[in-house]
């Protein structure tokens, strides 16, 4: 499977089967973590087998089964945390879909203060992503009409389209979908989140998805 089908392939699941991760696949995961915490200098903490985060009542309201296994996103506090964390642990969730794992970002129904963490000063846990084998494959989410996602002069490049596809296809909080990505001039891309909850995380997945849609090298991020 390549990035795009992981993004094409990707849905929340929130109910797990009770299989423990097979070893390479822990092993491989750790590696992938230990290599973004170097390059974004997060320190991002990987738990298996368990159990305590999701056995809240809120877990429960969020309709959460067998979730034993996640993944913290955690760094210094910083203005932009919670951006880098969207991107980040985006990559780890679309290497998970690659690796026949299936995922969920949660950042409200899980019990923060259960995680067996190790905080340095500064630093915050942001929110964690739970994976596991999914009890199904989840079904794809609804989605705002594309011209609602951009902003650009029509008829708009082919890149830029692109990108705006794989960033309606990426995980937003409550799938509220609110980023806004504009075209100026030939090759620079502005991003913005338009408000809601946790919109900078949210951000932060659907620049990864954009970049990937589009191709980098056709693009520059402008402020
Ligand atoms: C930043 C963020 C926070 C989220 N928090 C929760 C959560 O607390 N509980 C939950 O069940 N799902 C949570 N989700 C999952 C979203 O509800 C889900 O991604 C969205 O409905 C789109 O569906 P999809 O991921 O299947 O495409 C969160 C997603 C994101 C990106």
């Amino acid at each position: 499977m390549d990035i795009i089908q992981a993004i094409q392939e990707r849905h929340s699941v929130r109910s797990y089967q009770d299989k423990k991760i097979a070893p390479e696949i822990v092993e491989a995961l750790q590696e992938k973590i230990a290599a973004i915490n170097q390059l974004s200098g997060l320190n991002i903490q990987m738990f298996t087998d368990e159990p305590q985060a999701f056995k809240s009542l809120l877990a429960h309201y969020g309709k959460f089964r067998n979730a034993k296994n996640y993944i913290a996103l955690v760094g210094e506090k910083s203005e932009d945390l919670d951006e880098r964390c969207g991107y980040y642990g985006e990559k780890l969730v679309l290497t998970m879909q690659m690796l026949g794992l299936n995922t969920c970002w949660v950042a409200l129904t899980f019990a923060k203060g259960k995680i067996p963490l190790k905080l340095q000063a500064k630093e915050k846990l942001v929110c964690v992503i739970a994976f596991g084998y999914g009890e199904t494959k989840g079904i794809a989410h609804k989605n705002k009409p594309l011209e609602k996602l951009y902003k650009a002069a029509e008829p708009i490049p082919q890149w830029f389209r692109n990108g705006v596809e794989m960033a309606a296809l990426a995980p937003t909080a409550v799938n509220q979908q609110k980023f806004l990505f504009t075209l100026i001039g030939d090759r620079q891309v502005k991003a913005e989140a338009t408000g809601g909850f946790y919109s900078q995380i949210d951000l932060g997945i659907v620049k990864l998805h954009f970049e990937l849609g589009a191709g980098k090298e056709n693009f520059e991020w402008v402020d």
